[in-house]
């Protein structure tokens, strides 16, 4: 089964083709330097920018893949949640390609697809039973225009600035074969939750954050500093030479009962810091310092909290997704944790734990599998779609 995907619930625009759980190609094109200049993601220049951007993209993909739209079996794309502009965009395109080629559309739960996200690894170190602790390696290349032949789509191609794709050094499938019950945290800008997920396609949210998302956290108290948005990765190459106990930042529901997370008050609490001790701000020293101390109250709350929720659902599997999955503090912390308590860990890839249509492609895939119905092509997008 070779299916095209398509992600634009946010700020990335993507499209993927995805044949018997190999990926072929994903191409994501990246709107961060966009948004950087506000500080976020503003919703309507985001849709514009999947506008202008989706074709050349979905081009990409099928030249990288080597694969025309004739051979594709069906279509899929992020239904909600997200952005209503931005999701508009995807689902409308991949619902007219599906008339098109009359082949099923598949609308898919974007937060869902995360979950599934650290089962594909690359070929070269595939998951091994009782791998914990061993992140895969990043396999995103670093921006660069690649070439785009004449597709089956028609027009001819229109390159796009910093379209990265899988790299071709490295073959990515998705392996269920391992797969165990497992306690998956998706951590990312716009959601922080825990999610049982028992078997194939069946999960249960245990919670979520009641305010902000921990990517979040780090790109307010990161703007704080006057790091540039999003501040998470700067953040986290700071932290590397800061002393993560030199300042004592509060661990949010550390120790609540609930599965559920808050990062607002931690971002409180640095606020009124930084404006008591504006002079820490001076020294680049301290500046590290802080970034590592607030790295470490965001990361030990993740950590403690996954753990204990695998603990109490008696599952011995964890695995983690979503761009704050991208910190290698809270890689490192989350090996460390999972060890200790003989679990298995599957991170997403560092290059699939940003959005991606390439997880959209596999759980699309996997519903086809299970039978699940395809979604019709008048169904509208679900922005707030709430995962059950
Ligand atoms: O999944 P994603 O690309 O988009 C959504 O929010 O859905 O995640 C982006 C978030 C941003 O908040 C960014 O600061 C954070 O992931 N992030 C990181 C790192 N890389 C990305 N946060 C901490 N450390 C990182 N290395
Ligand atoms: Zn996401």
């Amino acid at each position: 089964m070779t299916i095209l995907a398509i992600e634009t619930s946010c700020d990335e625009t993507s499209a993927a083709v995805v044949r018997d759980g190999r990926i072929l190609s994903n191409a994501v094109s990246s709107q961060i330097e966009l948004h950087a200049e506000y500080g976020g993601v503003v919703p309507e220049l985001a849709a514009r920018e999947h506008l202008k951007n989706l074709l050349p993209v979905a081009k990409t993909a099928l030249s990288d893949a080597n694969i025309s739209a004739d051979q594709l079996d069906a279509i899929a794309a992020t239904q909600g949640p997200g952005l209503p502009a931005a999701l508009l965009v995807g689902l409308k395109a991949a619902q007219a390609v599906a008339f098109a080629l009359r082949k099923p559309f598949i609308g898919i739960h974007h937060h869902e697809a995360h979950l599934y996200s650290p089962w594909i690894c690359s070929i070269a170190s595939p998951h091994e039973p009782g791998s914990a602790g061993v992140p895969p390696a990043s396999s995103i290349r670093a921006g660069e225009t690649p070439a785009l032949p004449a597709t089956a789509l028609g027009n001819s191609p229109s390159p796009v600035a910093g379209v990265s794709g899988v790299d071709t050094a490295k073959q990515f499938t998705a392996d269920f074969s391992a797969f165990q019950p497992n306690v998956s945290l998706i951590v990312s800008g716009g959601h922080t939750m825990l999610v049982l997920v028992e078997s194939e396609l069946k999960h249960r949210v245990l919670g979520s954050t009641v305010d902000d998302a921990a990517g979040e956290c780090f790109d307010k108290t990161g703007k704080m500093m006057g790091l540039a948005y999003p501040a998470g990765p700067e953040m986290d190459r700071l932290s590397e030479s800061g002393n993560p106990k030199a300042f004592d930042f509060p661990r949010p529901l550390l120790h609540d009962a609930s599965d559920d997370f808050s990062f607002s008050g931690l971002k409180t609490s640095v606020r009124y810091f930084l404006r008591d001790n504006p002079a820490l701000l001076d020294d680049p020293h301290k500046i590290r310092d802080l970034c590592a101390s607030i790295q470490a109250a965001i990361v030990e709350v993740l950590v403690a909290k996954t753990i204990r929720a695998a603990r109490s659902n008696g599952v011995r599997c964890v695995t983690a997704s979503g761009g704050v999955t991208r910190n290698r503090a809270l890689r490192q912390q989350l090996a460390l944790a999972c060890k200790k308590n003989g679990f298995t860990l599957h991170l997403a890839d560092k290059s699939l734990c940003t959005d991606n249509a390439a997880m959209i492609g596999i759980l699309a895939e996997q519903k086809l599998a299970h039978k699940i119905p395809a979604t019709g092509l008048d169904e509208d997008i679900k922005p707030g779609w709430v995962l059950a």
